[in-house]
């Protein structure tokens, strides 16, 4: 059984995630959106069960998709899962560099390759941290994210971020 693993933060999915993950879920037999539990960047916005339900929500129309958490290097948890493949989305040379890097570098720790999937054009400028700052500051993000993250996005900044 051909396994995806698609990684990431997630703070929040993007319509972007979202079109790599359906895209990918169509060439493989399972997919694995795997939350990374502490991202390297600053805080996180939402916590690692409020990522995790946004996910679950936004692909529950996809039966060959499952969401699980990961600490720690990526291609243990993809031995541990059985996954044959890291997939990734490319959207602009920029990504470029970052991506081969860390592609080259599990291949040589663990044998597993990287297939890279071009962003589809409408998102391509598209990121997490962007629509964390639109959001911020009061812009119109329904076009960018799913209309459950856009709610969350707008109660959490009603709210105030977690502590
Ligand atoms: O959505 P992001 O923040 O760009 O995702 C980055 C992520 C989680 C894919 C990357 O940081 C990662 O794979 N981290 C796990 C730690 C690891 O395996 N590091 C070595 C990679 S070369």
């Amino acid at each position: 059984m051909a396994t995806a693993l698609v990684p990431g933060s997630f703070d929040p999915v993007t319509n972007g995630h979202l079109d790599v993950i359906e895209r990918v879920a169509r060439f493989f037999d399972r997919v694995i959106v795997a939350v990374i539990r502490n991202p390297q960047k600053a805080a996180s916005l939402f916590t690692l069960e409020e990522r995790e339900a946004m996910l679950a929500e936004v692909t529950g129309h996809l039966g060959n998709v499952q969401i699980e958490f990961f600490a720690g290097l990526l291609v243990d948890f993809a031995r541990i899962h059985g996954a044959d493949t890291i997939v990734k989305g490319l959207r602009a040379v920029t990504d470029f560099d970052y991506e081969l890097q860390m592609a080259q570098m599990n291949q040589s720790l663990s044998g597993i390759d990287t297939f890279f999937l071009a962003t589809s054009p409408q998102y391509s400028f598209l990121s997490s941290s962007l629509v964390r700052e639109v959001a911020r500051y009061g812009g119109d993000v329904s076009s960018l994210v799913p209309p459950v993250v856009a709610a969350r996005l707008d109660q959490r900044f009603k709210e105030g971020p977690p502590a």
